[in-house]
């Protein structure tokens, strides 16, 4: 861990086009495990000891600000109104540099693997007295990457693919964006960067040299290429999707779950499971879910926003949406939707049914087939079902409803008035039996 004490300002840079993702959406607003690119980085970024975040956006922005406002509260929003470089992008945060800091990291939005521990790492260096420390990997695939240029163990140049002679192509390490240098010199060797280059951009990458010149020390370290890879096109989000489904999915399993087929269940970023739980193939998981120790996920349920008990069962076929909450050892079986409601302990909710916005008591049982009625076009009412009650298949609750502690509802009812602790309800039309009468219409049809 990095003292406290050592101030950070940390610099995301938002500001790209995002042209090549052809949508009308920014790119960095495109999610990756249930999440916002540029809302990972700032999760990164916090996780590396980031108190003053600043992000860089392009102009009319609005929604980009926005969301970064709400995924770190805090944060300053600052406008490249030209793109003209990576350097010009962190020199739109001027105001905040030159308030002073120890640490300047900068980080792109567009990268949603990186981990806080590596920015982490960056800052690091400087701690240990390095001016300037930058991120390097070695790609499979080199092209378009600057080149870190490292001599004698230090990192002398910070080469673009298309400013790089061929020998300097041939470098092992390429930069993978994210850098930390000395808040004491960052605004003057920001001013110094100049747009000669065959791109005519400001390139952040030459702090490099312009640290050299002034008898600075700059280095770089490692990181694996999935965890810095870039996300440019759709082709590369289902990719970065992928890479970090994988990340959770691991978490998931050492920390005590077990995943039949884990390749098959797609997790969130908050996604958080206890020991012993059991998830079989084909599960999906959005936002906003926690699943407690020993509960069972069986095949092919669809889970957000809910929040599952210890020793709880879902499934299979089943979809719990926001506001899900079950209890300790209930069930929630095939072809059941909840939604906003909370089955307490113990209650099953086993096959066909639809609970929205209800309670549904300890111990009580939902027979199959059983609707709560809980919006008429306009509102939306609650249905509130007592511990133990007992409600037949097939049956309707129009909400607002209250069903009593151990009452019952017979089979096919359609309940509009509340029905008392332990009494019967039966709502639907009285049964008449006619003797003979199927006999009789047999003999009447084939006689004609
Ligand atoms: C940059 C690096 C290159 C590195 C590569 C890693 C420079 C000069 N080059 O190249 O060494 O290998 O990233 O992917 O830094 N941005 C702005 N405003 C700008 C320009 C860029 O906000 O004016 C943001 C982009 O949105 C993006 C990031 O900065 O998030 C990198 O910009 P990009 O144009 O993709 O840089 P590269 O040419 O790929
Ligand atoms: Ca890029």
């Amino acid at each position: 861990m990095i003292s406290a004490a050592r101030r950070c300002l940390t610099v995301v840079l938002a500001a790209g086009e995002g042209v090549r993702m052809r949508s009308s959406r920014p790119k960095v607003l495109h999610a990756v495990a249930g999440r916002s690119m540029i809302a990972h980085a700032l999760a990164a970024a916090r996780e590396a000891g980031a108190v003053d975040v600043a992000v860089v956006v392009g102009p009319n922005r609005d929604d980009v600000a926005e969301a970064a406002r709400k995924a770190a509260p805090g944060v300053e929003i600052f406008v490249q109104t030209e793109r003209l470089g990576t350097a010009h992008a962190v020199l739109a945060a001027r105001a905040a540099i030159a308030r002073g800091y120890d640490d300047v990291l900068v980080t792109y939005a567009d990268i949603p693997l990186v981990c806080g521990a590596t920015l982490e790492a960056l800052r690091a260096g400087l701690a240990a007295g390095a001016d300037l420390v930058a991120l390097g990997f070695a790609p499979a695939d080199p092209t378009g990457y600057g080149r870190l240029i490292e001599r004698d163990g230090r990192l002398v140049a910070i080469r673009e693919h298309k400013d790089a002679t061929a020998e300097e192509r041939a470098a092992r390490l390429c930069n993978a964006g994210p850098v930390a240098f000395a808040g004491a010199h960052a605004l003057a060797m920001l001013d110094a960067v100049t747009p000669n280059n065959a791109q005519k951009e400001y390139y952040l990458t030459d702090l490099v040299e312009i640290a050299g010149a002034r008898g600075l020390n700059a280095q770089a370290i490692e990181a694996d290429e999935a965890e810095v890879m870039g996300v440019n096109n759709r082709v590369q989000l289902a990719a970065a999707e992928a890479a970090m489904q994988a990340r959770l999915r691991e978490r998931a399993m050492l920390e005590g779950a077990t995943l039949v087929a884990p390749e098959t269940v797609f997790l969130s970023f908050d996604t958080t499971i206890g020991r012993d739980v059991l998830i079989e193939p084909h599960v999906v998981i959005g936002p906003g879910v926690s699943i407690a120790d020993g509960a069972v996920v069986h095949a092919f349920s669809h889970l957000e926003g809910a929040k599952v008990a210890e020793g709880a069962t879902i499934g299979p076929y089943a979809r719990l949406r926001p506001g899900a909450d079950i209890g300790v050892k209930a069930k929630v079986g095939n072809f059941v939707e909840i939604k906003k409601a909370t089955v307490e302990t113990g209650a099953k909710v086993n096959h066909l049914t639809y609970i929205g916005d209800a309670r549904i008591g300890a111990g009580a049982n939902i027979g199959a087939g059983t609707i709560t009625c809980n919006y008429d076009g306009f509102g939306k009412y609650k249905t509130d079902i007592g511990v133990n009650a007992f409600i037949g298949s097939n049956s309707s609750l129009v909400a607002p409803v209250k069903i009593g502690d151990g009452a019952f509802v017979g089979s096919g009812s359609v309940v509009t008035k509340d029905v008392e602790a332990d009494a019967l309800a039966v709502a639907r039309g009285r049964q008449e039996n006619r003797e003979g009468w199927a006999k009789a219409f047999r003999a009447a049809k084939k006689k004609g």
